[in-house]
């Protein structure tokens, strides 16, 4: 295939990312960790996979970034998950180290790749992705919008009793608690869920994606989620490589859009070849608009901590 997409970290969410694309014969996929035998077991369990599956996609599993040169795209997945009673937060360190160790040897190997980081906590991961890649702002791409709004869209489909193809929702702001699902942008149809459902349910429906992950980890035990959150990955990826121009909620480097500076957060964003084409700007309520500068805040709060440990 013409593209090739590596995908850093071969445990459940880059694992998985891996199969989907390679079921989706998007690209040519390598998978690369630092765990001996893990990429290639998994790469070759795929491939063996393949013939059942109908797909022609290459995928090669590898500990070393030799194997990833030239990517169109890299998704980083490299980092510990989060265990039950452990915030996001509690992951900055060790994953801080990963991501940068991992960004030096990508931004090495492949100097033109469009980066979509997934690791957590991922606002604050992004910016040491942006900061030792130092790629410029619309090729690291965080992944967070994608994966809360489909799990919005999961519980509007729930509560309605409709397709969740019907369904549209927009959550913006940093992936965590702070996270500002937008009711009145997300719609069954066309029609706002204002119209159809109570403050009260939507409110439910609203905290339930706010902690979402934390569901899934409750209820998983050992990790957190990879099935949604593979999903949303390889949607974005899709719309690069394919020039898609789809709107999606996404981390991106703010210089003033939203009247935010100088940071990664959630907003709606165009994505094409070239990565991240345009911040799409929405107009908020005087409350939205409350709940995102908290939301920026937080993740002020979490790059300043990022500083402190570096
Ligand atoms: P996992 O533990 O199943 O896999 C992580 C993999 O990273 C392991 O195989 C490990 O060996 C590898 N790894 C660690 N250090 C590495 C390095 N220096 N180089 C290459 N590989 C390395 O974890 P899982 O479930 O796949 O989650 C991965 C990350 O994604 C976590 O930080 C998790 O919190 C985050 N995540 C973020 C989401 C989001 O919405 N942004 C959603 C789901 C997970
Ligand atoms: C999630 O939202 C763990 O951030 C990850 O599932």
């Amino acid at each position: 295939m013409d593209k090739k997409v590596t995908v850093i970290g071969a445990g459940n969410v880059g694992a998985t990312t891996a199969q989907r694309l390679a079921e989706k014969e998007l690209c040519d996929v390598v998978l690369i960790d630092i765990a001996e035998g893990l990429p290639q077991g998994k790469a070759l369990d795929l491939t063996e996979a393949a013939p059942v599956e109908k797909h022609d996609t290459t995928l090669i599993g590898s500990n070393t970034y030799e194997d990833s040169a030239n990517s169109d795209i890299v998704i980083i997945t490299a980092g510990i998950p989060r265990k039950p009673g452990m915030s996001r937060d509690d992951l900055i360190k060790t994953n801080m180290n990963i991501m940068k160790s991992v960004t030096a040897d990508v931004a090495k190997h492949s100097p033109d790749a469009i980066l979509i980081i997934v690791s957590n906590p991922l606002d604050a991961m992004c910016h040491v992705a942006y900061e030792t890649s130092g790629f410029p702002k619309n090729r690291v791409i965080g992944m967070a919008g994608v994966l809360d709004s489909a799990r919005f869209r999961a519980f509007i489909s729930m509560e309605l009793n409709v397709s969740v193809e019907n369904t549209h929702a927009f959550v913006l702001g940093g992936h965590g608690d702070t996270m500002v699902p937008l009711p009145r942008y997300s719609t069954v149809a066309g029609i706002p869920i204002t119209e159809l459902l109570s403050e009260k349910k939507i409110e439910a429906l609203v905290d339930r994606t706010r902690k979402g992950g934390g569901e899934i980890v409750g209820l998983l035990k050992t990790g957190s989620a990879f099935y949604a959150p593979s999903s949303a990955a390889v949607e974005m990826a899709e719309s690069i490589l394919k020039d898609k121009k789809k709107i999606l909620p996404c981390a991106a480097y703010l210089e003033g859009e939203y009247g935010i500076n100088n940071l990664f957060i959630g907003v709606p964003v165009k994505l094409g070849t070239g990565g991240i084409e345009d911040i799409i700007q929405i107009t908020l309520t005087e409350k939205e608009a409350a709940a995102l500068n908290k939301s920026a805040d937080a993740v002020k709060q979490l790059v300043e901590d990022l500083k402190k440990l570096a």
